[in-house]
């Protein structure tokens, strides 16, 4: 193996003192005897194609183009059919995949046909018929010339002068009013179409004063007593099974939440994790389940840290400093139900939730 010093010469080189400098050892130390400018190596010598000089093969070209094209036009037509004659319920067998929709399988053939016949049409086209010798468009600054941009404005001011518009100031009026109210049909369109107001539905959730603390998905509600150190749980607010209708899970997805049971000992000694022991019973603690980053339920318990995980974007929450957010996108920590017990020992929510559970939102207070 021969090792490439400036002073080997290969083939295809330049003449010893030309300008043109060997950059194939990828750097070059100095000023490497580089020239002050690099010469134009131009554009390859154009190669002439079979259609170019042929009128058979020019005419043969046209023929595959136009057959393409003629693919495309059946593809289009079998997608149309089978959109309007074959029953969605029709199934067939297809090796595979097996059984489907035969309705499905044509409107995919159809469209499949449709997009390929146009495109290979297009590249044959190119390839072999349109001119390929390679055309260099020069920059040139994209701003009018001033003779250009002044020209315009005449124009403008002759036309407003010559319809009578800057003389008429009614015209003008009306039909400005006419021009500017023409867009409000848009504007009440997007914003009529926005549904009904959210009013307080962002910021409360099932849980009131005495509300039991609810097992889910059993629906049965849980003493103090049941919860040992380290285990977690999943609740629901009574009553909420009593819902019908589609209200039940949007009820479901805001007020849900995750109860654990920590070492009072293991809560931290500051201003946010002694307000999370009191708000608690005896190391029993409540948290909404619904990140605050962007809604996903918070589901990853670690009983060694005591940090709770949100699988979405990884935030992840300390819950011996009142879930204060250590790690992750989430803005703020998650919302702490304060719970007590009942005269039998069930667990019951002591109030509402103090803040919006959930991701923030413009009118969040706090
Ligand atoms: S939704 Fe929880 S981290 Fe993004």
């Amino acid at each position: 193996m021969s090792e490439n010093t400036p002073d080997e010469s290969r083939p295809g080189d330049p003449e010893p003192g030309s300008a043109a400098v060997r950059l194939d050892q990828g750097h070059v130390q100095g000023d490497g005897g580089l020239p002050e400018q690099f010469q134009n190596p131009g554009m390859p010598p154009h190669e002439h194609r079979a259609a170019d000089d042929d009128p058979k093969a020019a005419k043969r070209a046209e023929r595959q183009v136009a057959g393409l094209f003629l693919l495309s036009m059946l593809g289009t037509v079998l997608f149309i059919v089978a959109y309007f004659m074959v029953d969605v319920e029709t199934e067939v067998y297809v090796p595979i995949t097996g059984q489907m929709s035969l309705a499905n399988l044509l409107l995919g053939l159809g469209l499949a046909l449709s997009l390929l016949g146009i495109g290979l049409g297009a590249v044959q086209w190119a390839k072999t018929l349109m001119p390929d010798t390679e055309v260099v468009e020069m920059r040139h600054p994209l701003r009018s010339s001033k003779e250009s941009r002044d020209g315009f404005v005449d124009t403008m001011l002759d036309g407003a002068e010559s319809s009578q518009l800057t003389r008429r100031p009614l015209l003008k009026a009306t039909f400005g009013g006419a021009m500017g109210l023409f867009s409000l049909p848009l504007l009440v369109q997007l914003v009529g179409s926005l549904g009904p107001l959210p009013k307080k539905d962002l910021s409360t959730t099932m849980w009131t004063e005495g509300k039991r603390l609810m097992l889910d998905p059993e629906a049965r509600p849980v003493k103090a007593s049941d919860v040992t150190i380290g285990s977690v749980f999943h609740i629901l607010p009574e009553g909420i099974m009593d819902i019908h209708g589609p209200d039940r899970l949007t009820q479901i997805g805001k007020a849900t939440v995750l109860m654990m049971r920590l070492n009072p000992e293991d809560f931290q000694d500051t201003e946010k994790g002694r307000k999370a022991r009191e708000w608690g019973y005896q190391g029993i603690v409540a948290y909404s389940k619904v990140c605050t980053h962007v809604g996903c339920p918070v589901g990853l318990y670690e009983q060694t840290t005591h940090h709770l995980l949100c699988p979405c974007h990884q935030s992840t929450f300390d819950v011996t400093n009142d879930c204060e957010v250590i790690f992750g996108p989430a803005g703020r920590p998650l919302p702490q139900l304060k719970i007590t017990v009942d005269g039998e020992g069930y667990l019951i929510a002591d109030q509402e939730f103090q803040e919006p559970v959930g991701p923030s939102f413009w009118e969040r207070e706090s």
